[in-house]
């Protein structure tokens, strides 16, 4: 669709259901793949993202098809039964796909090249490398461990004990999976919790994984060489998707939207905690468990927001919000601070610098620092717009997101160079947001 202008709203109305979790899809997918019989998965999240996860899987011997009604149904290879792709694994944007494959392999005795978009090859990948070289597997990386990225997995591999250097749900998902099919306890000490969906997931496929705390950390133990037993997944809908409507609906006057069926699991859910921190109304309605994590229905209205000191404990649950949050924060009164985001630095593009930039084309007032922003709001006025600059998004679909909710409340409009990469996570935001706002 290339570059897009996001101009002034009117008031956010009705209900909409916002698609499937993106980390419980990937999950869903790669473990199905892994047990032995036949999965179905309602839910998942259709994006481009999990779709560079089926296409990897089924070039690993899983079976993978979706049914007319939207259900998606899994006939896995078995644990240790992978077989080695015949071409390279094409992972798109997608870190999450990359990194938890390399754990899923990296205990199977098998060779696979990663390949990536240029933002996935800037990427880190030295992060899932270093623990899963300690148990065996070996790889060759380009320059500073990016993409592409050959692999050879150990067969047996060998079962370590692994703190996270960094607090990411990624490299203790790919210790976790390369557990999976090591002889003996693989351990991960997790000193700051990140999302545990592949803990409850791995539960619910049938491995033996056990949780405990030492010293304050999270110790995650997974016992080797299971037999993963199909089962149905149903995925709940994505809080980071629905985080972009709750900022939407709060910074448009007149708005009152439900957004349905949000998983609100603690691990995820730091986006609803901040915003009510900052004043907006968001009320969760008939809370329930779907596919074993907590969801609701969230009503939000427009409220005036206020600047906040974010507390840096709460950035793993919201790691991925920060973005539509920056925006929040140029409606609000008074100034927001935020610390402790280094590891934004190095998502689908460096947040920090990228949002900074985009504000400023935008009209607001920013301040960049090595770890977070600082933000002085409008006080709810609109933002200026970009007029005759353009927002770049660097093939970061949060980034482009974020800048359309930041459209809705501007005089002029907000300009984004390119809306396509909006389609690697939630490929129908574009209709929601017009349906939403009639
Ligand atoms: C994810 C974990 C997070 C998040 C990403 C999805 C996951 O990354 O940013 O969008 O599904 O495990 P890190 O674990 O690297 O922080």
């Amino acid at each position: 669709m290339g570059s897009y202008t996001f101009t002034s709203s009117a008031p956010l109305k009705g209900r909409l259901r916002v698609p499937g979790d993106k980390s419980i899809s990937h999950r869903a997918l790669m473990f199905a793949g892994l047990a032995v019989g036949e999965s179905r998965i309602a839910g998942l999240l259709e994006g481009e993202d999990v779709l560079a996860t089926a296409a990897a899987m089924r070039q690993l011997g899983a079976r993978i098809v979706r049914e007319d009604d939207g259900t998606w149904r899994v006939n896995g290879a078995g644990l240790g039964s992978l077989i080695e792709p015949r071409a390279a694994l094409d992972m798109g944007n997608s870190g999450t796909s990359t990194r938890l494959m390399m754990g899923l392999l990296a205990s199977h005795g098998l060779t696979a090249t990663f390949i990536g978009d240029a933002s996935l090859s800037g990427r880190p990948m030295n992060r899932v490398i270093e623990p899963l070289s300690q148990m065996g597997a070996s790889f060759e990386a380009s320059a500073g461990g990016t993409l592409p990225c050959m692999l050879r997995g150990a067969s047996p591999a060998v079962p370590v004990t692994y703190r996270l250097p960094v607090a990411s749900a990624q490299v203790k998902s790919a210790v976790l999976l390369a557990g999976l099919n090591t002889p003996g306890i693989t351990r991960v000490i997790e000193p700051i919790a990140t999302r545990d969906h592949t803990e409850r997931m791995l539960r619910g496929f049938g491995a033996n994984l056990e949780v405990s705390e030492e010293n304050g950390e999270r110790v995650i133990a997974i016992h080797g060489e299971a037999d993963l037993k199909p089962m149905d997944v149903t995925v709940p809908g994505d809080p980071s998707s629905a985080a972009f409507f709750l900022v939407a609906a709060s910074i448009v006057p007149g708005s009152d939207l439900v957004v349905e069926n949000v998983g609100l699991n603690p691990t995820r859910a730091g986006i609803v905690t901040v915003l009510k921190q900052m004043g907006a109304d968001i009320k969760e309605l008939d809370p329930r468990e779907v596919g074993g994590e907590p969801v609701a229905d969230l009503r939000v209205r427009h409220a005036p927001l206020k600047g906040i000191e974010v507390d840096p404990a709460i950035v793993p649950s919201m790691v991925d919000e920060f973005p539509v949050l920056f925006v929040a924060a140029a409606m609000a009164e008074g100034t927001t601070t935020t610390t402790g985001l280094e590891e934004l630095r190095v998502k689908e593009s460096d947040r920090i610098s990228v949002m900074a930039a985009a504000l400023t084309a935008a009209g607001a007032r920013v301040e960049e620092h090595e770890d977070g922003l600082t933000i002085h709001g409008t006080g709810g006025e609109p933002l200026r717009g970009t007029s005759n600059a353009r927002v770049k998004t660097h093939l970061d679909h949060r980034i482009a997101m974020s800048m359309a909710v930041a459209g809705l409340a501007s005089r002029d409009g907000v300009e984004i160079d390119d809306t396509d990469p909006i389609a690697t996570s939630f490929p129908t935001f574009m209709q929601m947001l017009e349906s939403a706002a009639q």
